[in-house]
Protein backbone atom coordinates (compact mmCIF):
# COMPACT_ATOMS: atom_id res chain seq x y z
CA UNK A 1 0.00 0.00 0.00
CA UNK A 2 1.32 3.20 -1.28
CA UNK A 3 0.41 6.92 -0.90
CA UNK A 4 -0.13 7.99 -4.56
CA UNK A 5 -3.35 7.73 -6.05
CA UNK A 6 -5.40 10.21 -8.15
CA UNK A 7 -7.66 12.63 -7.04
CA UNK A 8 -10.01 13.71 -9.86
CA UNK A 9 -7.68 12.57 -12.71
CA UNK A 10 -4.60 14.20 -11.01
CA UNK A 11 -1.72 12.17 -9.63
CA UNK A 12 -0.98 13.11 -6.39
CA UNK A 13 1.76 11.87 -3.94
CA UNK A 14 0.46 12.11 -0.56
CA UNK A 15 -1.12 15.89 -0.72
CA UNK A 16 0.76 16.74 -3.61
CA UNK A 17 -0.19 16.99 -7.01
CA UNK A 18 2.88 15.51 -8.93
CA UNK A 19 2.38 18.25 -12.17
CA UNK A 20 3.10 20.73 -9.76
CA UNK A 21 6.51 19.24 -8.22
CA UNK A 22 7.04 18.68 -12.02
CA UNK A 23 6.37 22.66 -13.08
CA UNK A 24 9.04 23.76 -10.06
CA UNK A 25 11.79 20.90 -10.35
CA UNK A 26 11.59 20.25 -14.01
CA UNK A 27 11.89 16.37 -15.18
CA UNK A 28 12.71 13.91 -15.28
CA UNK A 29 12.50 13.96 -11.51
CA UNK A 30 12.17 11.46 -8.50
CA UNK A 31 9.51 11.48 -6.18
CA UNK A 32 9.67 10.00 -2.60
CA UNK A 33 6.74 9.68 -0.27
CA UNK A 34 7.60 9.65 2.96
CA UNK A 35 4.71 8.41 4.20
CA UNK A 36 4.95 5.17 2.11
CA UNK A 37 8.65 4.39 3.35
CA UNK A 38 7.45 4.93 7.29
CA UNK A 39 4.33 3.03 6.11
CA UNK A 40 6.69 0.21 5.05
CA UNK A 41 9.34 0.11 7.86
CA UNK A 42 6.72 -0.65 10.30
CA UNK A 43 4.84 -3.14 8.01
CA UNK A 44 8.32 -5.21 8.58
CA UNK A 45 8.52 -4.20 12.17
CA UNK A 46 5.46 -4.65 14.08
CA UNK A 47 4.34 -8.43 12.88
CA UNK A 48 7.98 -9.20 14.80
CA UNK A 49 5.85 -7.98 17.98
CA UNK A 50 7.95 -8.78 21.04
CA UNK A 51 10.33 -11.35 19.49
CA UNK A 52 13.99 -9.67 19.26
CA UNK A 53 14.56 -8.06 15.97
CA UNK A 54 16.28 -5.52 13.76
CA UNK A 55 15.30 -4.39 10.84
CA UNK A 56 18.42 -3.02 9.01
CA UNK A 57 17.42 -1.33 5.82
CA UNK A 58 19.57 -2.55 3.10
CA UNK A 59 20.82 0.78 1.63
CA UNK A 60 21.61 -0.25 -1.54
CA UNK A 61 17.93 -0.10 -2.31
CA UNK A 62 17.95 3.84 -2.05
CA UNK A 63 20.70 5.67 -0.28
CA UNK A 64 19.45 8.79 -0.43
CA UNK A 65 20.16 10.62 2.78
CA UNK A 66 16.97 12.03 3.49
CA UNK A 67 15.27 8.61 2.76
CA UNK A 68 18.19 7.17 5.28
CA UNK A 69 16.76 10.09 7.94
CA UNK A 70 13.28 8.91 7.88
CA UNK A 71 14.16 5.44 8.54
CA UNK A 72 16.89 6.12 10.77
CA UNK A 73 13.70 8.22 12.85
CA UNK A 74 12.31 5.45 12.95
CA UNK A 75 14.73 3.16 14.32
CA UNK A 76 16.17 1.03 11.76
CA UNK A 77 19.46 -0.17 11.24
CA UNK A 78 21.23 -0.52 8.43
CA UNK A 79 22.95 -3.24 6.10
CA UNK A 80 25.25 -2.07 4.23
CA UNK A 81 27.99 -3.08 1.57
CA UNK A 82 30.61 -0.45 1.13
CA UNK A 83 32.36 2.24 2.64
CA UNK A 84 30.80 4.47 0.72
CA UNK A 85 27.27 3.15 2.06
CA UNK A 86 29.16 3.48 5.77
CA UNK A 87 29.74 6.93 5.39
CA UNK A 88 26.12 8.05 4.57
CA UNK A 89 24.58 6.23 7.76
CA UNK A 90 26.98 7.09 9.75
CA UNK A 91 26.14 10.95 8.02
CA UNK A 92 22.26 10.28 9.08
CA UNK A 93 23.30 9.87 12.42
CA UNK A 94 23.10 6.12 12.21
CA UNK A 95 24.33 4.12 15.45
CA UNK A 96 27.20 1.77 14.35
CA UNK A 97 26.02 -1.00 16.58
CA UNK A 98 22.77 -1.38 14.51
CA UNK A 99 24.66 -1.32 11.32
CA UNK A 100 25.89 -4.80 9.49
CA UNK A 101 28.62 -5.29 6.83
CA UNK A 102 27.26 -7.30 3.71
CA UNK A 103 29.32 -8.10 0.20
CA UNK A 104 31.87 -10.72 -0.99
CA UNK A 105 34.92 -8.30 -1.57
CA UNK A 106 35.12 -6.23 1.04
CA UNK A 107 38.61 -4.16 0.94
CA UNK A 108 41.18 -4.04 4.05
CA UNK A 109 40.48 -0.44 3.99
CA UNK A 110 36.42 -1.02 3.91
CA UNK A 111 37.09 -3.60 6.99
CA UNK A 112 39.15 -1.31 8.99
CA UNK A 113 36.76 1.30 8.33
CA UNK A 114 34.17 -0.65 9.95
CA UNK A 115 35.93 -1.79 12.61
CA UNK A 116 36.99 1.84 13.83
CA UNK A 117 33.28 2.93 13.45
CA UNK A 118 32.17 -0.19 15.24
CA UNK A 119 29.30 -1.87 13.44
CA UNK A 120 28.04 -4.79 15.06
CA UNK A 121 29.01 -7.39 12.48
CA UNK A 122 30.64 -8.06 9.39
CA UNK A 123 29.15 -10.85 6.98
CA UNK A 124 32.04 -13.06 5.52
CA UNK A 125 31.57 -15.01 2.41
CA UNK A 126 34.92 -16.77 2.29
CA UNK A 127 37.80 -18.09 3.33
CA UNK A 128 40.05 -15.66 2.35
CA UNK A 129 38.07 -12.73 3.82
CA UNK A 130 37.86 -14.36 7.34
CA UNK A 131 41.88 -14.78 7.02
CA UNK A 132 42.10 -10.65 5.69
CA UNK A 133 39.37 -9.92 8.48
CA UNK A 134 41.14 -11.53 11.53
CA UNK A 135 44.58 -9.75 10.03
CA UNK A 136 43.12 -6.09 9.66
CA UNK A 137 41.33 -6.31 13.01
CA UNK A 138 45.11 -7.96 14.94
CA UNK A 139 46.35 -4.76 13.27
CA UNK A 140 44.10 -2.31 14.80
CA UNK A 141 44.02 -4.26 18.43
CA UNK A 142 40.44 -5.30 17.83
CA UNK A 143 37.92 -8.11 17.74
CA UNK A 144 35.60 -8.14 14.58
CA UNK A 145 32.67 -9.25 15.15
CA UNK A 146 31.41 -11.66 12.39
CA UNK A 147 29.15 -13.92 10.81
CA UNK A 148 29.52 -16.28 8.19
CA UNK A 149 27.08 -15.86 5.31
CA UNK A 150 25.43 -19.34 4.07
CA UNK A 151 24.47 -20.37 0.59
CA UNK A 152 21.76 -22.55 1.83
CA UNK A 153 21.27 -23.83 -2.52
CA UNK A 154 17.85 -22.68 -2.66
CA UNK A 155 16.31 -21.78 -5.79
CA UNK A 156 14.50 -18.14 -5.01
CA UNK A 157 12.62 -18.39 -8.33
CA UNK A 158 13.13 -14.77 -9.14
CA UNK A 159 15.43 -13.33 -12.12
CA UNK A 160 18.76 -14.69 -13.00
CA UNK A 161 20.98 -11.58 -12.18
CA UNK A 162 19.32 -11.29 -8.46
CA UNK A 163 19.05 -14.38 -7.08
CA UNK A 164 21.97 -15.20 -5.02
CA UNK A 165 21.09 -18.35 -2.70
CA UNK A 166 22.36 -21.08 -5.67
CA UNK A 167 25.18 -23.06 -5.26
CA UNK A 168 26.47 -21.64 -8.55
CA UNK A 169 26.18 -17.97 -6.68
CA UNK A 170 29.47 -16.09 -5.96
CA UNK A 171 27.84 -15.66 -2.74
CA UNK A 172 28.00 -16.71 0.80
CA UNK A 173 29.72 -20.04 1.91
CA UNK A 174 28.07 -23.84 1.25
CA UNK A 175 26.90 -25.45 5.08
CA UNK A 176 29.43 -27.60 4.64
CA UNK A 177 32.08 -25.62 4.38
CA UNK A 178 30.44 -23.48 6.89
CA UNK A 179 31.29 -26.18 9.90
CA UNK A 180 35.03 -25.80 8.95
CA UNK A 181 35.03 -21.90 8.61
CA UNK A 182 33.13 -21.97 12.11
CA UNK A 183 35.79 -24.05 13.35
CA UNK A 184 38.80 -22.14 12.26
CA UNK A 185 37.24 -18.28 13.31
CA UNK A 186 36.62 -20.12 17.18
CA UNK A 187 40.67 -20.49 17.20
CA UNK A 188 41.30 -16.51 15.78
CA UNK A 189 42.21 -14.05 17.98
CA UNK A 190 41.23 -11.50 15.75
CA UNK A 191 37.57 -11.98 15.12
CA UNK A 192 34.55 -12.95 17.30
CA UNK A 193 31.86 -15.28 15.97
CA UNK A 194 28.44 -13.74 16.79
CA UNK A 195 25.99 -14.73 14.23
CA UNK A 196 24.97 -16.21 10.71
CA UNK A 197 23.14 -14.44 7.74
CA UNK A 198 21.58 -15.39 5.02
CA UNK A 199 20.20 -14.23 1.73
CA UNK A 200 18.84 -15.50 -0.79
CA UNK A 201 17.13 -13.45 -3.62
CA UNK A 202 15.80 -10.26 -4.06
CA UNK A 203 12.16 -9.69 -5.60
CA UNK A 204 11.03 -12.67 -4.25
CA UNK A 205 7.24 -13.56 -4.91
CA UNK A 206 6.95 -16.64 -2.97
CA UNK A 207 7.40 -17.61 0.69
CA UNK A 208 8.32 -21.67 0.35
CA UNK A 209 12.08 -20.42 -0.68
CA UNK A 210 13.04 -18.27 2.53
CA UNK A 211 11.20 -21.16 4.56
CA UNK A 212 13.32 -23.35 3.39
CA UNK A 213 16.61 -21.16 3.29
CA UNK A 214 15.55 -20.48 7.24
CA UNK A 215 15.33 -24.42 8.09
CA UNK A 216 18.86 -25.08 6.45
CA UNK A 217 20.30 -22.47 8.62
CA UNK A 218 18.98 -23.42 11.18
CA UNK A 219 20.03 -27.10 11.22
CA UNK A 220 23.46 -25.47 10.62
CA UNK A 221 23.02 -23.52 13.80
CA UNK A 222 22.17 -27.02 15.71
CA UNK A 223 25.17 -28.70 14.47
CA UNK A 224 27.28 -25.43 15.32
CA UNK A 225 25.69 -25.86 18.29
CA UNK A 226 27.03 -29.50 18.59
CA UNK A 227 30.71 -28.39 18.20
CA UNK A 228 30.28 -26.09 21.34
CA UNK A 229 30.22 -22.56 18.68
CA UNK A 230 26.87 -20.63 19.93
CA UNK A 231 25.58 -17.48 18.19
CA UNK A 232 23.67 -14.82 19.03
CA UNK A 233 21.78 -13.64 15.92
CA UNK A 234 20.31 -14.87 12.50
CA UNK A 235 20.39 -12.46 10.13
CA UNK A 236 17.61 -13.44 7.23
CA UNK A 237 18.48 -11.15 4.77
CA UNK A 238 16.26 -9.17 3.02
CA UNK A 239 14.10 -10.37 -0.40
CA UNK A 240 10.61 -9.72 -0.29
CA UNK A 241 9.49 -8.86 -3.41
CA UNK A 242 6.76 -6.30 -4.51
CA UNK A 243 3.93 -5.80 -6.63
CA UNK A 244 5.11 -4.37 -10.09
CA UNK A 245 2.23 -5.46 -12.29
CA UNK A 246 0.64 -8.53 -11.37
CA UNK A 247 3.03 -10.19 -8.87
CA UNK A 248 1.46 -11.88 -5.35
CA UNK A 249 4.44 -11.46 -3.36
CA UNK A 250 4.13 -12.49 0.60
CA UNK A 251 3.08 -9.08 2.21
CA UNK A 252 5.83 -8.72 5.51
CA UNK A 253 2.72 -9.63 7.99
CA UNK A 254 2.82 -13.14 6.09
CA UNK A 255 6.89 -13.02 5.97
CA UNK A 256 7.03 -12.82 9.46
CA UNK A 257 4.25 -14.94 10.34
CA UNK A 258 6.15 -17.84 8.43
CA UNK A 259 9.25 -16.35 9.70
CA UNK A 260 8.00 -16.78 13.54
CA UNK A 261 6.26 -20.33 13.06
CA UNK A 262 9.27 -21.73 12.06
CA UNK A 263 11.74 -20.15 15.10
CA UNK A 264 9.58 -21.13 17.42
CA UNK A 265 8.83 -24.43 16.10
CA UNK A 266 12.48 -25.19 16.04
CA UNK A 267 12.72 -23.59 19.60
CA UNK A 268 14.90 -20.62 18.24
CA UNK A 269 15.69 -17.84 20.59
CA UNK A 270 18.83 -15.96 18.93
CA UNK A 271 17.74 -12.21 18.08
CA UNK A 272 16.74 -11.73 14.24
CA UNK A 273 18.45 -9.43 11.70
CA UNK A 274 16.04 -8.21 8.58
CA UNK A 275 17.78 -6.47 5.75
CA UNK A 276 14.62 -5.41 3.82
CA UNK A 277 15.06 -3.14 0.85
CA UNK A 278 12.96 -3.12 -1.88
CA UNK A 279 9.96 -3.55 0.17
CA UNK A 280 10.31 -0.51 1.86
CA UNK A 281 11.62 1.68 -0.83
CA UNK A 282 10.25 0.12 -3.92
CA UNK A 283 6.80 1.69 -3.96
CA UNK A 284 7.67 4.84 -2.43
CA UNK A 285 9.07 6.49 -5.65
CA UNK A 286 8.10 7.44 -8.93
CA UNK A 287 9.95 8.83 -11.70
CA UNK A 288 8.61 12.16 -13.28
CA UNK A 289 8.94 12.21 -16.88
CA UNK A 290 7.57 14.26 -19.93
CA UNK A 291 7.28 13.35 -23.04
CA UNK A 292 9.55 14.93 -25.62
CA UNK A 293 8.01 13.64 -29.11
CA UNK A 294 5.58 10.82 -30.35
CA UNK A 295 6.75 8.86 -32.93
CA UNK A 296 4.73 6.60 -35.49
CA UNK A 297 6.69 3.01 -36.03
CA UNK A 298 5.43 0.31 -38.26
CA UNK A 299 3.75 -1.97 -35.23
CA UNK A 300 3.09 0.33 -32.35
CA UNK A 301 4.02 4.44 -31.67
CA UNK A 302 7.70 5.05 -29.71
CA UNK A 303 7.09 7.49 -27.28
CA UNK A 304 9.81 9.28 -26.75
CA UNK A 305 10.62 10.61 -22.83
CA UNK A 306 13.19 12.81 -21.08
CA UNK A 307 14.09 10.32 -18.79
CA UNK A 308 16.25 6.94 -20.24
CA UNK A 309 18.35 3.90 -19.20
CA UNK A 310 20.91 6.15 -17.76
CA UNK A 311 18.46 7.24 -15.15
CA UNK A 312 16.49 3.92 -14.95
CA UNK A 313 18.40 0.79 -15.47
CA UNK A 314 15.70 -1.68 -14.22
CA UNK A 315 13.98 -2.18 -17.60
CA UNK A 316 17.33 -2.40 -20.05
CA UNK A 317 19.17 -4.84 -17.49
CA UNK A 318 16.65 -7.03 -16.03
CA UNK A 319 13.96 -6.64 -18.47
CA UNK A 320 11.67 -5.07 -15.27
CA UNK A 321 8.24 -3.97 -15.68
CA UNK A 322 7.49 -0.38 -14.28
CA UNK A 323 3.94 0.40 -14.50
CA UNK A 324 3.33 3.95 -16.71
CA UNK A 325 0.35 6.10 -16.34
CA UNK A 326 -0.46 9.47 -16.95
CA UNK A 327 -0.03 11.85 -14.18
CA UNK A 328 -3.03 14.11 -15.46
CA UNK A 329 -5.01 11.57 -17.87
CA UNK A 330 -7.20 12.58 -20.66
CA UNK A 331 -5.32 14.01 -23.01
CA UNK A 332 -3.79 12.43 -26.43
CA UNK A 333 -5.26 9.20 -28.12
CA UNK A 334 -4.98 5.88 -26.84
CA UNK A 335 -2.25 4.46 -28.82
CA UNK A 336 -0.07 1.05 -28.56
CA UNK A 337 3.46 2.35 -27.92
CA UNK A 338 7.22 1.37 -26.33
CA UNK A 339 7.73 4.24 -24.23
CA UNK A 340 11.75 5.03 -24.83
CA UNK A 341 14.35 6.91 -23.62
CA UNK A 342 16.82 9.78 -26.58
CA UNK A 343 20.17 7.47 -25.43
CA UNK A 344 21.48 5.94 -28.56
CA UNK A 345 21.08 2.35 -27.99
CA UNK A 346 17.76 0.29 -28.75
CA UNK A 347 17.64 -1.23 -24.95
CA UNK A 348 16.99 2.24 -23.84
CA UNK A 349 13.63 1.63 -22.94
CA UNK A 350 10.97 2.28 -19.82
CA UNK A 351 8.36 0.28 -21.16
CA UNK A 352 7.51 -1.79 -24.03
CA UNK A 353 4.28 -2.82 -25.75
CA UNK A 354 1.88 -0.50 -23.34
CA UNK A 355 -1.70 0.79 -24.30
CA UNK A 356 -1.31 4.60 -23.51
CA UNK A 357 -3.73 7.76 -23.93
CA UNK A 358 -1.08 10.36 -24.12
CA UNK A 359 0.19 13.43 -26.36
CA UNK A 360 3.58 15.51 -26.81
CA UNK A 361 4.33 17.45 -23.85
CA UNK A 362 2.38 15.30 -21.16
CA UNK A 363 3.57 14.24 -18.00
CA UNK A 364 4.05 10.54 -16.78
CA UNK A 365 5.09 8.60 -14.33
CA UNK A 366 7.23 5.73 -13.83
CA UNK A 367 5.83 3.90 -10.91
CA UNK A 368 8.04 1.10 -8.21
CA UNK A 369 11.34 3.34 -8.75
CA UNK A 370 11.87 3.87 -5.23
CA UNK A 371 14.13 1.33 -4.74
CA UNK A 372 17.21 0.49 -7.33
CA UNK A 373 16.52 3.71 -9.32
CA UNK A 374 18.41 6.64 -8.85
CA UNK A 375 21.00 4.26 -7.20
CA UNK A 376 21.64 2.56 -10.25
CA UNK A 377 21.74 5.50 -12.64
CA UNK A 378 24.39 7.08 -14.62
CA UNK A 379 25.55 9.69 -16.58
CA UNK A 380 25.82 7.56 -20.22
CA UNK A 381 25.56 10.32 -22.63
CA UNK A 382 26.69 12.96 -20.88
CA UNK A 383 22.96 12.82 -19.21
CA UNK A 384 22.80 14.92 -15.62
CA UNK A 385 21.15 12.81 -12.94
CA UNK A 386 17.89 13.69 -11.84
CA UNK A 387 16.87 15.63 -8.95
CA UNK A 388 14.83 13.95 -6.14
CA UNK A 389 12.45 14.93 -3.85
CA UNK A 390 10.62 13.65 -0.76
CA UNK A 391 7.21 14.67 -0.68
CA UNK A 392 6.24 15.02 3.41
CA UNK A 393 1.93 15.51 3.68
CA UNK A 394 1.20 18.65 1.92
CA UNK A 395 4.64 19.94 1.60
CA UNK A 396 8.05 18.79 -0.32
CA UNK A 397 11.64 18.84 0.10
CA UNK A 398 14.66 18.58 -2.47
CA UNK A 399 16.51 15.72 -1.45
CA UNK A 400 18.67 15.82 -4.34
CA UNK A 401 19.78 18.83 -6.83
CA UNK A 402 19.62 17.50 -10.26
CA UNK A 403 23.36 17.19 -11.69
CA UNK A 404 24.17 19.90 -13.73
CA UNK A 405 27.15 19.30 -16.84
CA UNK A 406 29.79 21.27 -15.25
CA UNK A 407 29.61 18.65 -12.39
CA UNK A 408 29.67 15.80 -14.48
CA UNK A 409 33.10 16.55 -16.17
CA UNK A 410 34.88 18.82 -12.91
CA UNK A 411 36.40 15.41 -12.09
CA UNK A 412 38.07 15.26 -15.45
CA UNK A 413 41.69 16.96 -16.48
CA UNK A 414 42.68 17.89 -19.77
CA UNK A 415 46.55 17.55 -20.78
CA UNK A 416 49.00 19.74 -20.51
N1 LIG B 1 20.76 -8.09 1.92
C1 LIG B 1 21.70 -8.46 1.02
C2 LIG B 1 22.90 -9.15 1.48
C3 LIG B 1 21.51 -8.17 -0.35
O1 LIG B 1 22.42 -8.55 -1.23
C4 LIG B 1 20.34 -7.49 -0.76
C5 LIG B 1 20.11 -7.17 -2.18
C6 LIG B 1 19.40 -7.11 0.22
C7 LIG B 1 19.65 -7.43 1.54
C8 LIG B 1 18.14 -6.37 -0.11
O2 LIG B 1 17.30 -7.12 -0.91
P1 LIG B 1 15.81 -6.60 -1.21
O3 LIG B 1 15.04 -6.63 0.09
O4 LIG B 1 15.90 -5.24 -1.74
O5 LIG B 1 15.29 -7.57 -2.20
N2 LIG B 1 19.32 -4.18 -8.55
C9 LIG B 1 18.41 -5.28 -8.42
C10 LIG B 1 18.33 -5.81 -7.01
C11 LIG B 1 19.66 -6.24 -6.44
C12 LIG B 1 19.56 -6.77 -5.04
C13 LIG B 1 20.91 -7.04 -4.48
N3 LIG B 1 20.92 -7.46 -3.12
C14 LIG B 1 17.06 -4.84 -8.95
O6 LIG B 1 16.92 -3.72 -9.42
O7 LIG B 1 16.12 -5.63 -8.96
Amino acid sequence: MDHFGYREDRLFAEDVALETIAEAIGTPCYVYSRATLERHYRAFDEPFGNYPHHICYAVKANDNLAVLQVLQRLGAGFDIVSGGELDRVLAVGAAPDNVVFSGVGKSVAEIKQALCAGVRNLSLESEAELDRVNAVALGLGKRAPIAFRINPDVDPKTHPYIATGLRENKFGVSATDALHLYQRAAGMEGVCITGIACHIGSQLTQITPFCDALERVLDLVNALSEIGISLQHLDLGGGVGIRYCDENPPDPAQYAKAMLEILQRRGCTLAVTLEPGRAIAGNAGVLLTRVEYIKPGPDRDFVIVDTAMNDLLRPALYQAWHEVVAVNPGSGEPRNCDVVGPICESGDFIARGRHLAVAQGDLLAVRSVGAYGLVMSSNYNARPRPAAVMVDGAGYHVVRNRETTAELFAHEKMLP
